[in-house]
């Protein structure tokens, strides 16, 4: 695991945007795994700018998104997808027919994640995944749990996510209480993992996860065993690390 110390947040934003940006440019068929969430953002308008530079063409990637949540509309602006379009697809010359999400809007959670297990085989699995990190370890929305899930399933999301995501809906009530997400297995079959980190708030939970014990109560510490692991972190997040 190669641990990347940004100074603050622009500065993480910046240096994610280079290693996904490289990435393209050395395969520009490749297959990006996306976050959501609030870390990646900085990163993700980077990436547009470089774009509109000209230094920097989608048209023959690929995206699949981590996660989704469900029962949300696609027009929902706090479903992945609308956040998703809002940050990067409709503002970078991806093809729309190549960016994969979980299918919030199915509520047949075997089919809704049975159709993604299938579509993220067919592209083969991502080159670069990109992760940012829950306050309780949860990677995607894979929260803490007693085994390591394989592949997508639909998780019933813990009180401490539903409060954590409570700030960008109008009421605790309107918060999903369920999401689809892609499993730990998948996320650890990515060829290459970047997870980007932000903040004192997550200073804890860095050190509990890069830096503690491998244990499904961790989701992340899992990444410990992945042989190509970059972690993207602000001094406030690493401050309880040497
Ligand atoms: C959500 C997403 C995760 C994300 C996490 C952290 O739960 N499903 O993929 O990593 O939030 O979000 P933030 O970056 O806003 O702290």
């Amino acid at each position: 695991m190669k641990i990347i110390r940004a100074k603050d947040y622009n500065d993480m934003s910046r240096k994610a945007a280079n290693i996904i940006s490289a990435q393209v440019i050395m395969k520009p068929d490749c297959v990006l795994g996306l976050a959501t969430g609030s870390t990646p953002i900085g990163a993700y308008a980077e990436l547009v700018s470089q774009y509109e530079r000209g230094d920097l063409d989608f048209s023959q990637v690929t995206t699949i998104n981590l996660d989704e949540y469900k029962g949300l509309t696609k027009e929902n602006d706090q479903s992945y997808f609308y956040f998703m379009n809002e940050h990067l697809f409709s503002k970078v010359n991806v093809n729309k027919e190549r960016t994969f999400l979980p299918d919030g809007t199915e509520p047949d959670s075997a089919k809704a994640c049975g159709d993604y297990n299938q579509i993220i085989a067919d592209v083969g699995g991502a080159d670069l995944q990109l992760l940012g990190l829950g306050h309780n370890g949860h990677i995607g929305f894979n929260e803490p749990a007693d085994s390591f899930a394989p592949k997508t399933h639909c998780v019933d999301l813990t009180e401490s996510t539903i409060k954590a995501n409570q700030r960008f809906f109008a009421s605790i009530d309107e918060v999903p209480k369920q999401a689809y997400t892609m499993g730990v297995g998948t996320i650890m079959k990515a060829k290459r993992i970047l997870v980007v980190v932000s903040g004192a708030d997550k200073a804890q939970i860095v050190k509990d996860a890069f830096f503690g014990p491998i244990t499904p109560r961790v989701p992340a510490s899992v990444l410990q065993l992945h042989r190509n692991v970059t972690v993207v972190a602000d001094e406030a997040a690493l401050s309880l690390v040497k």
